[in-house]
């Protein structure tokens, strides 16, 4: 299968599977436990119809959002995510130039592989930070400062990885780096020497947001060890209070999942929050984060804007969840399986279908702009 022959998610996920060694393949499709949280982010989107309006007339459609700030030509963005040099050598720069070239914005990991500098640095487009809390408060206070001084306007912690998600399928194959496979992860790689050839004769891997901090010589760091041993689970709302107050600009927190706490949120200054499972990768039997989005949008959308993410593969799924008053729709794995398939080619490709389905979605639905976009227009199973 050639990238020109993928027209969906489906499609991009069968040709990164071809062309990513195994076991790093199984660190972006699994998630925790039994993967029911996964399959519920999905399956919650099927069990919402649309009610489409009829001659609205709708030749011009405005698809732009604004959220905590920033303008975007799109009401979907880039979520952070780990590690994306090891999926494909251009890793972040991939990312990052698509989501410009589209208008919208995306968000580098504290385990991202291209350090935010460079990103600010080469990209205009709007760049989010997304923030581990850690037991050490000197790389805390470091990751700050650098994200201030390259210009990064919003802040995004996230709040669902206190300790590691159990990832069975990454125990299985020995998933950690650098690389400390299994016999069995091991052969995976060898079946797949191109992505072996492209990993070193590219930029040696490394993680600049944690470099300075973190001497990862001679040892190999599972992301479960990280979150457990690296972050600091004693974080509460008066940390993050303080980390408001610090930041001076929009602070949103990610992996929000009750209306109380984004109250919360609201109430310590938050300018946003991302309703979030993290793709059912932390909690599994974790709600869907769309299952939850009224009510949260109900008890706090008028104070911050609420983001949702997970599930998310089609431009009607979009419409769902803006329809219930998200102000933008975070992609994952929507976006990683093509640039692990094609690079920076396979997400422009990949944001190219969904600004095409969420166009004639819009169209279909009879609606002019997002903000047309209301419950009256779903009904729930
Ligand atoms: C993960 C983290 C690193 O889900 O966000 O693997």
């Amino acid at each position: 299968m050639r990238l020109s022959a993928c027209h969906n998610f489906h499609d991009f996920r069968s040709l990164a599977h071809r062309r990513l060694p195994g076991p790093i393949f199984d660190y972006i499709d699994g998630a925790a436990d039994d993967e029911v949280t996964k399959r519920r982010n999905r399956a919650a989107f099927d069990a919402c119809d649309l009610l489409p309006s009829v001659l609205t007339g709708v030749d011009e459609v405005d698809l732009s959002v604004t959220v905590m700030g920033e303008r975007l030509a799109l009401p979907v963005y880039l979520s952070p995510t780990a590690l994306q040099r090891l999926f494909h050598h251009q890793g972040e720069n991939a990312t990052a130039a698509a989501a410009e070239k589209f208008g919208t914005m995306f968000g580098v990991s504290s385990l991202g592989t291209v350090s935010m500098e460079v990103l600010a640095r080469r990209h205009k487009t709007p760049q989010v930070y997304q923030f581990y809390y850690h037991k050490d408060r000197g790389l805390n206070r470091a990751m700050m400062q650098k994200a201030k001084e390259c210009g990064i306007r919003v802040m995004v912690l996230t709040v669902d990885s206190i300790t590691g998600g159990n990832r069975e399928r990454d125990l299985r194959t020995g998933f950690s780096i650098p690389f400390r496979l299994t016999l069995a992860g091991m052969l995976q790689f060898a079946l797949k020497p191109m992505w072996g050839i492209n990993y070193v004769t590219h930029e040696r891997f490394s993680l600049p947001q944690l470099d300075a901090h973190i001497d990862m010589k001679g040892d190999s760091l599972t992301i479960g060890r990280y979150f457990s041993e690296m972050l600091d689970p004693s974080l509460d709302w008066d940390d993050v209070a303080e980390m408001v107050a610090e930041w001076g600009g929009p602070f949103c927190l990610k992996g929000v999942m009750r209306a109380e706490d984004a109250r919360r949120a609201a109430d310590i200054g938050c300018a946003g929050v991302v309703v979030s499972n993290h793709g059912g990768r932390q909690l599994d039997g974790a709600r869907a984060g769309f299952d939850q989005l009224d009510e949260i949008v109900q008890a706090a959308g008028d104070r911050l804007d609420v983001l949702l993410d997970g599930g998310v593969t089609r431009g009607s799924h979009v419409l769902k969840a803006l329809s219930l008053g998200a102000k933008a729709v975070g992609l994952g794995r929507y976006y990683l399986f093509p640039l692990a398939a094609a690079g920076q080619a396979g997400v422009e490709r990949a944001l190219a279908l969904m600004q095409e389905e969420i166009l004639r979605d819009m169209r279909l639905m009879g609606a002019r702009r997002v903000a047309d976009l209301t419950r009256a227009n779903l009904r729930f199973r």
